[in-house]
């Protein structure tokens, strides 16, 4: 039996997504806008990023700790040179119970049968339209949807399945053509989910007005498929999940705007630095690193874990107001969203 250790609000331990780059080949606008992340922005120095042994070492503890599903983020985390080799170290720890990855899906259709074959069972691709200009534009580098599609097909073929297909719905950019996505996906057996657009980090200029809220998303696909609510697959899922009316298959709307889930959030964060956030939209991290690099023993580093574990009362999606929205938040493409 898993120890449990709990935060101030009763929320157990169980999830740790690991971000292993902070770099990205795209440059989408809601995300990483290329007015900030241009050609003279820092990207975190090598010396300063985990490497492959201190984050295998640290997820042996969070396991320790309860933590029961480890997701793999960026950035874009098959930038990250022989990421398989950080995969195949995290499959051998005993616990786990699953081991999946968040891509950009540019470099899946390469990657795909090393990451199988290192041990991960499952995959999540970001695609926000099939319409080959919208995607262009909002991936903000002229990336071709097809060349994703290609990551998504490698990916089954390799038996990373199910692959989840993440869309993030902007108002006026996308949201006209994500029945069409519904449309194409229904009968394989990849999960799409729509994401509302957040008010992650500070850069991407996010307004209430850009956000297409799950209701209406819902609207939109029902109005071309008919949907009817499924129950959720575990308590704290963070997509709803809708079932086809007529047929075999689901979708998922993820609504962190307008139905926050925080109360059942039981996610922490790895930074590609070794900093643990207790939030995604968390102003500071708590440093690791420093207590690996200063040679600490794993009881020390678990004890340290599970002090910012339990002070902590983060709730950030059920308190967002015009008052926190001017708060200084880390970026998404720092810890992996
Ligand atoms: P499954 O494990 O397949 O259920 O996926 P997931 O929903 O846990 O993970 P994924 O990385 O695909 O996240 C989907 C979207 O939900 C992304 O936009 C995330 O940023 C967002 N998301 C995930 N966890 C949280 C969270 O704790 N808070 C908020 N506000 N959003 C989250
Ligand atoms: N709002 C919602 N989702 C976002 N993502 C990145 N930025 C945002 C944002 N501002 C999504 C990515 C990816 C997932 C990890 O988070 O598209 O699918
Ligand atoms: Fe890169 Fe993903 Fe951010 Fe897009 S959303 S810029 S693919 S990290
Ligand atoms: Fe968890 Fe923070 Fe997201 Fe709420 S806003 S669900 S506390 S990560």
């Amino acid at each position: 039996m898993a120890l449990t250790i709990t935060d101030e609000r009763a929320r157990p331990l169980r999830d740790l997504r690991i971000s292993v780059t902070d770099r990205c080949n795209f440059r989408c606008t809601y995300c990483m806008p290329k007015e900030v992340f241009g050609r003279d922005f820092h990207f975190l120095p090598l010396a300063q990023i985990l490497t492959f042994e201190e984050i295998a070492r640290l997820a042996r503890i969070f396991v320790s700790l309860g933590v029961e599903k480890i997701r793999i983020t960026g950035g874009e985390p098959l930038v990250r040179r022989e990421i398989e080799r950080l995969v195949a170290m995290l499959a051998a720890i005993p616990g786990l119970r699953d081991l999946t990855l968040t891509t950009n899906g540019s470099l899946l259709a390469q990657k795909a049968a090393a990451l199988r074959s290192a041990g991960l069972t499952r995959i999540t691709v970001s695609l926000d339209s099939l319409d080959d200009t919208v995607f262009r534009a909002m991936n903000d580098v002229d990336f071709p949807v097809a060349r994703v599609l290609a990551g998504i097909d490698a990916a089954a073929a390799a038996g990373l399945e199910p692959v989840k297909i993440n869309v993030v719905v902007k108002r006026g950019v996308n949201e006209h053509t994500i029945a069409d996505m519904v449309r194409h996906f229904r009968g394989t057996s990849h999960i799409i989910r729509f994401i509302e657009y957040m008010d992650v980090g500070a850069t991407n200029g996010w307004r209430l007005d850009d956000v297409v809220p799950a209701a209406e998303i819902l609207r939109l696909i029902s109005a071309a498929v008919p949907l009817v609510a499924v129950q959720p697959n575990y308590p704290g899922e963070v997509a709803r999940r809708y079932g086809f009316a007529d047929g075999p298959g689901e979708i998922g709307i993820i609504a962190s705007v307008t139905q926050p889930f925080c109360g059942d959030c039981t996610r922490a964060r790895l930074s590609s630095d070794g900093s643990l956030y207790t939030c995604l939209f968390a102003n500071r991290g708590h440093d690791v690193r420093a207590l690996l690099r200063a040679g600490r023993p794993d009881d020390e580093i678990a004890a340290f874990l599970t002090r910012m574990w339990k002070a902590r009362a983060d709730r950030y999606s059920e308190i967002r107001s015009e008052a926190t929205l001017g708060d200084r938040k880390v970026e998404m493409s720092h810890i992996g969203g």
